[in-house]
């Protein structure tokens, strides 16, 4: 039995909730557990007398965890699991000094979240959110041979920001689309990953092959961001929010994007900078866009992002089915419970 207070700052998933409530029927002198089970989220001063004492935090991507939190909980505080594989909301170099362990989870969204950014290429290209509006709204006339024209794959150029798991996951996925070419940036090549993606490429050619003999050149390179940007006819942002990545999209590179470009963030929002994404989509240099997050969430209805006809945003959905969340819950907790038996987290984020 672990022995401390615990803090788990929402309701979790039905399966891992029932484990939660199982575990811990009822207060005990070795662990206590407090949870906030509310629909809405605590407000920031709610949180901050939420970890009052505790030894352990269970959060979400949702939840700043800062100087301010880490001293409001108090120096007992061993160990931060976070729900996400993302953790932008906490100052790992400061946890670190103070040896608080951090724990996120990896590897188990990999595939709803690449799932998530292959929706968002194909409702980005070929213009669903007009289409949508078009029926809901009444203005779905007779069928026109120029109406709602999208962008199509076949030969085209995929270029993904940050070939992770989640990166590879979801040029894999696209690759039966047609593109011809992926262009990778990041912080080094994958050279295992190039080959794994060149064989899927190589299987859907001569798939195409039998049914229709075509030009079944594929490459993948690892180039610059810039060069990225501007080579790319489709272009998915899969790498971490960071100080390198935050407006790795900005005013001064929109006019480097091919003109006509896709531009798809499953990532973070703010690793787009929203006026320089509206400036692009206004001009057509960004042909569309496709994003689960945005730079501030909830995004207002009104926000001229929202209200833009060609920019499909969707609320932060891409780990959302119940068996990745599920799973993600399962390993928070698991990191939670290791990090306050002194045991190796299942996956810890170093400094
Ligand atoms: C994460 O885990 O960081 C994702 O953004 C959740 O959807």
């Amino acid at each position: 039995t672990a022995a401390g207070h615990v803090i788990i700052t929402a309701k979790l998933p039905p399966r891992t909730q029932a484990l939660v409530d199982s575990c811990f029927p009822s207060q005990n002198q070795a662990l206590t557990i407090y949870q906030w089970k509310h629909n809405k989220r605590p407000t920031r001063l709610q949180l901050l007398e939420m970890v009052k004492g505790a030894n352990g935090i269970l959060c979400m991507l949702t939840d700043k965890i800062d100087l301010e939190l880490i001293e409001a909980a108090g120096p007992q505080l061993k160990i931060v699991s976070t729900m996400s594989v993302g953790y932008d909301h906490i100052n790992i170099t400061l946890l670190s000094s103070r040896n608080i362990l951090v724990g996120n989870t990896p590897g188990v969204l990999t595939n709803a979240t690449a799932d998530i950014a292959s929706l968002l290429v194909l409702t980005a290209s070929r213009r669903a959110k007009e289409g949508l509006d078009a029926v809901v709204n009444r203005k779905w006339g007779s069928w026109d041979p120029n109406w709602l024209l999208g962008a199509e794959f076949t030969g085209k150029t995929l270029g993904i920001v940050g070939l992770g798991r989640i990166g590879a996951a979801t040029a894999a996925r696209l690759i039966p689309f047609g593109f011809s070419k992926i262009l990778y940036s990041g912080s080094k090549p994958h050279s295992r990953t190039e080959q794994l993606l060149s064989n899927i490429a190589m299987a859907v050619s001569s798939f195409n092959n039998s049914y229709s003999p075509c030009d079944s050149s594929f490459s993948i390179n690892f180039v610059p961001t810039d060069t990225l940007f501007s080579d790319s006819d489709v272009v998915v942002l899969c790498c971490a929010l960071n100080d390198a990545t935050h407006h790795l999209v900005n005013c001064s590179n929109i006019s480097l994007f091919k003109h006509g470009a896709i531009l798809v963030n499953p990532a973070r929002g703010p690793i787009v900078n929203p006026e320089a994404l509206l400036a692009g989509l206004c001009s057509g240099r960004i042909f569309a866009a496709g994003l689960d997050v945005t730079h501030i969430e909830p995004l207002t209805s009104d926000h001229p992002l929202a209200l833009h006809p060609r920019c499909f945003i969707l609320p932060h959905l891409g780990s959302a089915t119940i068996q990745t969340r599920e799973a993600m819950s399962d390993l928070a907790l698991a990191n939670l419970a290791s990090g306050l038996l002194g045991k190796k987290l299942y996956h810890q984020v170093s400094a």
